[in-house]
């Protein structure tokens, strides 16, 4: 990590004479590592882009040339989750828009987004314009939005519309705890989803379930329990994994693509693991904090100290928890990491010394990120330096569509680079990180690796380790809506989802669920599957459990051969023949079949 700056005074815009010297620059003799694969190659930079990549390179003189043998030379780290400036919990937090961002350079992160939190009833388009006021002076690096959807309406919905159209913001983000505060309803969010999806835009969800957690709290604090434990204990790890799960299901309900932001926990990680496993697109973000220390310190005897790890989703008190989630993200299985940077000094998180419910929840990270990560990935042995990159920046990029202008080292792209030694060693401490809060959760930490360098748009932001920041120096960076990587996913699965309604001479059968009507007794594995039956406004209605893939892949809804005959492997089961029709039971009762697990698992999804 870079060492402390000199003053904590602002440094403003570079004057013209000084910029012109960092204007050209050549990177020679490293590792270009990019989020697909390692090089050895040059890297030539002029007026903040990447001009050339390669080898024997012929450049004008003049340039500024940075040695990088024995280093890596990767792509600027992007934070997926900042709160700078923000306003939470009767305070604001320590860091605003330049310290921050200074702290994310000092570390490698050349690229943040922050969230617009409009509180209920707000304008969601003037929250978003009141970030970019408190944001583009400040920033010493280049920024993004993500828009919250803290109350529902139709006035919102029109809002989120032209957020993406008008605005450059393709992310929104629902809070399923915060009750009475930013939490929306499980139909608002079934909602929200299906208007990201009709927008193009990444929901993302804070998932926990606030009613319980409300619930929780009230118990504890009659019990007496008033201390930072009680903030663990009123929101143990399954109340994160089942928001996680129920995300999911309405998510996938309407075919929206799912992000969940800070996952915390094993249980919620494993939730994201096995909902990809079955298709859905979702992708999970693991935190800083999450992936390197636990909520062993909310036990701690000295409040100070516990309550300065207070964060929601909380960190956990299984030990074993951080090194699981790296193992996630190492596999895929979570996708990319933020830090959900949002710090309260010591004082101010003593408005909540009496009832853990006001401590204000949030934590640091920003300039720790890149080299917790390389040190608990990388030199753990769990992924390689392409893995690294594509976790700390690349597949961010991807998915809020910033690719490949931001995430990699490419001809064209942004000259957002880092040269990363592997040789470094520091030892992470408040005294000297260059956030503004007083205390570090990652205090002690030993990292070994660490950013040398940080360009920044083509400017040399870390020098030799010393950091340059100068406020004002970063831009907006608008998302487009329908990222390719995201929505390539969703557009496929929406072909295989298609209703299809078979037409049939008799008796009309309309179909709820394309599997059905032609669906076997028993599966080719020998299982049954179930089948309800009923009558609506005179039209049995067919109603069954199973996935897309199901219908994908067993084909039981082939269509006649070339003849005009029925397909031969299609089963033989029909069932207007076979099954009675329920209207004929004296009780009204549904027919059913009993199958106990279709091939490929329950993700019905109707859109
Ligand atoms: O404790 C946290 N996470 N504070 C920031 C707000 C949020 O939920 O992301
Ligand atoms: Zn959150
Ligand atoms: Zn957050």
């Amino acid at each position: 990590m870079a060492a402390r700056a000199q003053s904590t005074t602002p440094v403003r815009k570079v004057p013209i004479h000084l910029q012109s010297a960092q204007n050209r620059l050549l990177i020679k003799n490293g590792k270009v590592v990019n989020g697909d694969g390692i090089q050895d190659a040059d890297v030539y930079i002029e007026e903040g882009i990447i001009k050339q990549v390669g080898n024997n390179l012929i450049v004008p003189g003049g340039s500024r040339v940075i040695d990088a043998r024995g280093k890596y030379v990767i792509p600027g780290g992007i934070d997926t989750h900042t709160h700078l400036q923000l306003p939470f919990m009767g305070t604001t937090t320590a860091d605003d828009f330049y310290t921050g961002t200074r702290a994310a350079l000092a570390g490698g992160t050349t690229t943040i987004i922050d969230f617009a939190i409009p509180s209920k009833g707000q304008s969601l388009v003037e929250a978003y314009k009141q970030w970019r006021e408190r944001a583009d002076d400040k920033v010493a690096c280049d920024y993004a939005l993500h828009v919250a959807v803290t109350w529902w309406s139709p006035e919102v919905q029109a809002e989120m519309e032209e957020l993406c159209r008008d605005h450059g913001v393709n992310s929104f983000k629902m809070f399923m705890a915060y009750k009475d505060l930013w939490q929306l309803s499980d139909t608002e969010l079934f909602e929200a989803f299906e208007k990201c999806k009709e927008l193009g835009a990444v929901a993302q969800v804070h998932a926990e379930n606030g009613d319980i957690i409300k619930e929780n709290c009230k118990k504890l604090l009659a019990a007496g329990v008033t201390g930072p434990e009680g903030h663990e204990m009123s929101r143990p790890e399954e109340v994160e994994a089942e928001a996680v799960n129920r995300a999911c299901v309405l998510a996938n309900q309407v075919n929206c693509p799912l992000y969940v932001v800070h996952v915390m926990s094993k249980s919620a990680g494993e939730v994201v693991a096995e909902k990809r496993r079955q298709g859905i697109v979702v992708y999970g973000e693991p935190i800083a904090a999450s992936l390197a220390t636990d909520g062993k310190h909310y036990w701690n005897s000295c409040w100070r100290h516990a309550a300065a790890h207070v964060m929601g989703p909380p960190l956990r008190p299984d030990s074993t928890t951080p090194d699981y989630l790296m193992d996630l993200l190492a596999n895929d299985d979570l996708q990319l990491t933020g830090t959900d940077h949002c710090t309260f000094s010591s004082a101010q998180k003593e408005i909540g010394k009496g009832d853990f419910t006001k401590i204000p929840n949030g934590v640091n990270g920003v300039e720790e990120r890149m080299s917790l990560i390389w040190e608990k990935g990388v030199v753990s042995g769990k992924m390689d330096p392409a893995r690294f990159v594509a976790v700390t920046s690349m597949n961010a990029a991807k998915i809020f569509n910033m690719y490949p202008k931001k995430g990699c080292i490419a001809v064209g792209s942004d000259a957002d680079i880092v040269i990363w030694d592997p040789k470094l060693e520091h030892t992470i401490s408040a005294a000297t990180h260059h956030s503004a809060v007083d205390f570090n959760i990652f205090e002690g930490i030993t990292c070994r690796g660490g950013p040398e360098y940080v360009i920044a748009n083509g400017r040399v932001t870390v020098d030799e380790g010393q950091v340059k920041a100068v406020q004002g120096y970063g831009s907006f960076i608008p998302t487009a809506p329908f990222a390719p990587f995201v929505y390539d996913a969703v557009t496929e699965r929406e072909k295989v989802h298609q209703l299809i309604k078979v037409e049939r001479e008799g008796r009309i059968v309309a179909v709820r669920n394309a599997v059905v009507p032609v669906v076997p007794p028993a599966t080719s594995n020998g299982e049954a599957l179930e089948l309800n039956l009923s009558s609506v406004n005179g039209v049995e209605e067919v109603v069954a459990a199973a996935d897309h893939h199901f219908a994908a892949h067993q084909h039981f809804t082939r269509p006649p051969t070339s003849s005009g005959g029925r397909n031969m492997q299609d089963t033989t089961f029909s069932l207007s023949a076979e099954y009675p029709n329920p209207a004929d039971e004296s009780d009204n009762k549904r027919s059913t079949i009993r199958v106990k697990a279709p091939p490929g698992g329950h993700s019905t999804g109707l859109w």
